[in-house]
């Protein structure tokens, strides 16, 4: 089967477009990096991708039409899906619902709970005994949408906002790939406003 195309979206750091970048290298892993924009030129993450030869572009948000110079960019190269990676702009309804159900973001939290900015610091507050990370489908409302997969990790005594954004990261790395996989391999599949997903 044709390796899905991806199209990776990042601002900063880059760690989660470098665990996509190793799973795709792995042989026999269902999809492949076609093309990474960042909107920042000093995204660390876009010398992870020059590192392992994908294009990028760097397509600032200040730019008049952002939003339709990036959906240019991702349909010139061919990109089936579009996976947001700490990509720190909110998309409009207008490329959003082009995208729709090819359009994915990983978050660092339990979504429907703590949405939005410093999540850690939130549920921690919060007491919550359970962290984690949620990779779902984007809507134009901001981290809502259908979830494909979830991971949890402990709040364990003593966390700081820092150890348990380590934990939740390293589930991240793990949970982003799968969930890319599921889609590949047309295991999961936005549909209106749900997911379908095998059985266990
Ligand atoms: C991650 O925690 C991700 O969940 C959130 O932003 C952070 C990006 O980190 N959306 P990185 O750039 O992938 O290292």
């Amino acid at each position: 089967m044709a390796r899905l195309r991806l199209g990776i979206l990042i601002s900063g750091r880059g760690s989660n477009l470098q665990a996509l970048i190793d799973a795709c290298a792995a042989p026999g892993f269902p999809a492949t990096v076609a093309l990474v924009i960042s909107n920042k030129a000093e995204a660390a993450g876009l010398d992870r991708a020059h590192a392992a030869a994908i294009p990028t572009r760097v397509i600032s948000h200040r730019e008049p039409d952002f939003e339709a110079a990036m959906d240019a960019a991702l349909r010139d190269a061919g990109v089936e899906l579009v996976c947001l990676a700490g990509f720190m702009r909110i998309l409009g309804a207008s490329f959003v619902n082009g995208w729709r159900d090819r359009l994915i973001n990983i978050h660092p939290s339990l979504l429907p709970a703590f949405p939005g900015l410093e999540t850690h610091r939130r549920a921690l507050a919060a007491g919550v005994a359970v962290a984690g990370c949620t990779v779902h489908f984007v809507r134009p409302e901001l981290d809502a949408g259908p979830i494909i997969l979830r991971e949890t990790v402990p709040v364990l005594p003593g966390d700081t906002e820092a150890s348990l954004a380590e934990r939740v990261l390293a589930a991240e790395h793990r949970l982003y790939p799968a969930a890319v996989r599921l889609i590949a391999e047309r295991l999961a599949k936005g549909d209106g406003s749900a997911v379908s997903l095998p059985p266990d």
